[in-house]
């Protein structure tokens, strides 16, 4: 069993819902077992520039229902260089930090594992993004309450797309998975969701003309995942207004709405679930795992594996979209 007198947690990269929760239970468990926690500011930002301060149980209170993250979050070019590391790694053992818990997506874990292997540090990740694009976790913390805003927004979105009878494309984030594009589809009814895993796009549009877009229906929304490669919903509505120029079409990018807003019990739930495990898993002496959830059991998953796997987007459920969306 690891002994530890202090910790430090952080939040890292794009805010998620469910990201304070999760600081809460870190928070919490840690102090339960009588470990000191340390909040460290702006991600590994506030490692560099010192920015950090003790966490105590209240600190942590009233905030398991907020959105965003009390302790900021930022994306950090200085903890890129060795230089940075080592002036996070001094500010570390200057507070007395003997581990790290770090809330975030892939680009966060990265950062984690080469920290915890450049000063043998045992770091801990939580996936904390809305993308759901970690291996080794059914789930992340952030995802659910994503899919649940986007659900809303189309919600609203039919009503004037079928007043009008409109085709409409929405543009959903994701960074370069399709989960929150293919179940948000599913989730909303849509008619097709064009996402980079599967190369749909022709396949889909071709489909959705071909069932005679206003012979059964009278509107339509088609879910678009974001793209760098692909170019999202500004470059698919163009294809379709060129090749089929009767239909009415319009955009719609619904942006950083997607990361706001409270979490859903779903969330709360997983954010506090592994929060705690996250105290567990340096008692248990784990070292630079991220704790997932699979088949609703808590899991650790080696740093390496939860970056460098691609997390498979069941196949299937395109085909649920095409039956249903009829
Ligand atoms: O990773 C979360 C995410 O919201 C992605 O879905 C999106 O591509 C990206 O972050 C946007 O980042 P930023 O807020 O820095 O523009």
């Amino acid at each position: 069993m690891g002994t530890f007198k202090c910790i430090g947690v952080l939040t890292s990269g794009g805010d998620a819902p469910g990201m304070n929760a999760a600081i809460r239970a870190v928070t919490r468990a840690a102090i339960s077992k009588g470990i000191q926690v340390k909040g460290i500011y702006r991600g590994y930002k506030g490692l560099v520039t010192n920015e950090i301060e003790d966490l105590y149980s209240d600190s942590v209170s009233n905030i398991i229902q907020r959105g965003g993250t009390i302790l900021k979050t930022a994306r950090c070019a200085e903890f890129m260089t060795p230089e940075g590391r080592q002036v996070a790694y001094d500010n570390m053992k200057a507070h007395g930090m003997e581990a790290l818990v770090v809330i975030g997506g892939d680009g966060s874990l990265t950062g984690a594992r080469i920290f915890a292997q450049e000063f043998n540090v045992p770091c801990i990740g939580l996936p904390g993004t809305i993308d759901n694009d970690l291996y080794g976790t059914d789930t992340t913390i952030g995802y659910d309450t994503a899919l649940n805003t986007i659900v809303d927004a189309i919600d609203k979105i039919r009503d004037t797309a079928a007043s009008h009878e409109r085709l409409f494309f929405v543009e959903v984030m994701g960074r370069d998975a399709g989960f929150l594009a293919l179940n948000g589809a599913i989730a909303s009814g849509a008619e097709a969701a064009i996402i980079p895993e599967y190369n749909t796009e022709v396949d889909q549009l071709d489909e959705l003309i071909r069932r005679g877009f206003r012979k059964s229906k009278n509107s339509s929304i088609v879910l678009v995942a974001e793209s760098k490669s692909k170019g999202g919903a500004l470059h698919i509505a163009e294809r379709m207004k060129n090749e089929y120029p009767g239909y009415d079409v319009r955009i719609s990018i619904l942006g950083h709405l997607q990361r706001g807003g409270s979490p859903t019990a779903h969330d709360r739930i997983i954010a506090s679930r592994m929060g705690a495990a996250a105290i567990d898993a340096l008692l248990e002496d784990q070292r630079n795992v991220m704790i997932g959830i699979e088949r609703d059991e808590i899991v650790y998953v080696p740093f390496t594996r939860a970056i460098k796997k691609v997390k498979p987007l069941r196949p299937e459920l395109l085909e649920v979209l095409r039956e249903l969306g009829i």
